[in-house]
């Protein structure tokens, strides 16, 4: 029988499959690229999608090739309820590079993401930003970092200060929602973004750059690193409608509790 591997095996794999990626990425940005529509109008995937994911998939797989793998250019269809759901064991999380159409635009934010769930819980994860080579990983137990630096817990602001970034998802009704909650908040924050990378955002919450990221379309592949490192860092994920949020679920809200807390008074769900 093969003992399982640690975390920190674990993390080392998720971070050199996101950096193999974010690498062609980085070496692709700015060149042509070939796009096609993935499910509409709004959702595109590029020829560099498909290579950065099968280099990451290789380094998994050469590794653990008995882990199971969901990879967002060969995933399914989105389950109706929008709520995805992983087996027991470990796996993998991976979006080649998330913030696509900024990349077609050459809009320079976007990232591969590396997500390691063992028995649909999020425990290890790795973001790369190729364009600023910045390293983000995380492990449960472990804490978190930024290109080897050990990052502190989640920044706590009161709303009156925080900067929120929210994006928009490909379905329409899901827009609705984020509109809604802008509508909601504009008033009482200092800011908002859109940054057109959920795992970013993600990833910018946990290092404090951000103070609440907000998205009601996530695949588990956008959610999956960054959930570790919100946790990890002492911060939450909440579901739009303020109840707790369970790995696989699309719409959520992730920062500081205390700010969760105060957004969820300002809304009023
Ligand atoms: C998308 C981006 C976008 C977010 C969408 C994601 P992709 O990922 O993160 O910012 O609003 O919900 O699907 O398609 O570029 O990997
Ligand atoms: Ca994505
Ligand atoms: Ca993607």
């Amino acid at each position: 029988m093969t003992a399982s591997p640690s975390l920190t095996d674990l993390l080392q794999t998720a971070e050199e499959a996101a950096r193999v990626a974010g690498e062609i990425a980085r070496q692709q940005y700015r060149q042509p690229q070939n796009i096609r529509q993935k499910n509409g109008i709004r959702d595109l995937v590029t020829d560099t999608d498909v290579k950065a994911q099968v280099a990451a998939l290789d380094v998994i797989r050469a590794r653990y090739p008995d882990h199971t793998i969901l990879a967002e250019e060969s995933a399914g269809p989105e389950p109706a309820d929008g709520v995805w759901t992983v087996g027991e064991g470990i796996t993998w999380a991976v979006d080649p590079i998330d913030g696509t159409t900024n990349f077609t635009l050459n809009l320079p934010m976007f990232c591969t993401s590396v997500g390691v769930v063992q028995d649909g819980v999020p425990i290890a994860g790795a973001i790369y930003d190729p364009l600023r080579d910045e390293l983000f990983g995380g492990a449960y137990g472990h804490g978190a970092w930024l290109n080897g630096e050990r990052l502190p817990a989640v920044v706590e602001r009161p709303l009156n200060e925080a900067v929120i970034a929210v994006d928009w998802s490909h379905e329409l009704a899901r827009r609705q929602q984020i509109i809604e909650t802008v509508d909601g908040l504009a008033h009482h924050c200092r800011t908002l973004r859109a940054l057109g990378s959920a795992v970013l955002g993600l990833a910018y919450v946990a290092a404090g750059r951000l103070h609440l990221y907000a998205n009601f379309g996530l695949k588990p592949w956008d959610s999956a690193a960054g959930a570790v490192l919100i946790h990890v860092l002492g911060g939450e994920i909440r579901r739009s409608d303020g109840k707790p949020w369970t790995f696989g679920e699309s719409w959520l809200m992730a920062g500081h509790p205390a700010l969760l807390d105060e957004i969820g008074q300002v809304l009023d769900r």
